[in-house]
């Protein structure tokens, strides 16, 4: 099956532009794309608000979702209310707390959708995590989440906005006889760690790009990438589209 993901959206108040980017407007071109590769399934990676969650920039975002033949799913990000947006996109089932989590097969096959939202996870969510991984154990799994579980050599970003844990999300999935995929945002980059089993595949944003090796944060481009994933009988396989 064909997934796409679209991160990092950042999108403001109705005609707010940061840095004059028209984030809405390229938000839409990402939607306009998806036709061209025909997803069975959309994920959002988080941080769709431009600072804080904001209901009516949800809302937006759902109706323009809501236009396409694609069934959808959101993870939170650190510029995101996981309440408002469990809310919105009618998933308050799946909040726990603070944090919005849950598990969906996509096609039958195992999908976890994380909370990084505050840079680390609760108690419950990592016990949560552990006993799923625990049911799961032998499956290949696939996990969305809105921070890398671990540092990407992206210089600024994991100094400044790591996941806390990583230590711990290292520890959790290195015995685990199976792969792990974790498909993720944050960094506004286009970069792929592996390590061990873990592998991460991070996205770039819709909004701007970020230069890897910079100690300040520093605009790359303002390209719109699109991430598509393909999971195959014979692996996993995926690519980045700028449009
Ligand atoms: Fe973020």
């Amino acid at each position: 099956m064909r997934i796409a993901f679209i991160t990092d959206l950042h999108i403001g108040a109705d005609g707010e532009k940061p840095t004059d980017v028209d984030v809405r407007q390229n938000f839409l071109k990402a939607l306009a794309f998806l036709p061209q590769i025909k997803p069975a399934c959309v994920v959002l990676g988080g941080d769709l608000c431009l600072e804080t969650g904001d209901r009516a920039v949800y809302t937006w975002i759902r109706e323009e979702l809501e236009k396409l033949p694609y069934p959808y799913r959101v993870i939170a990000g650190n510029h995101d209310s996981s309440a408002l947006m469990a809310d919105v996109f009618g998933l308050s089932h799946h909040l726990h707390g603070n944090e919005l989590y849950y598990a969906l097969p996509l096609e039958g096959r195992p999908a976890l959708f994380l909370d990084s939202s505050a840079g680390e996870f609760s108690p419950a969510q990592w016990t949560w995590l552990g006993d799923y991984m625990d049911a799961l154990r032998g499956n290949n799994l696939l996990v969305f989440m809105h921070h890398p579980p671990l540092p990407a050599d992206v210089t600024f970003m994991d100094s400044h906005y790591p996941f806390r844990q990583s230590d711990q999300f290292l520890d959790m999935v290195r015995d685990l006889p199976c792969h792990v995929t974790v498909v993720c945002g944050h960094y506004h980059v286009e970069k792929m760690v592996q390590r061990g089993n873990l592998l991460a595949l991070l996205t770039p944003s819709t909004y701007l790009q970020m230069k890897h090796d910079s100690v300040e944060m520093v605009v790359d481009n303002f390209s719109i990438g699109v991430r598509e994933i393909n999971l195959t009988t014979h692996g996993t396989n995926s690519t980045v589209h700028y449009i």
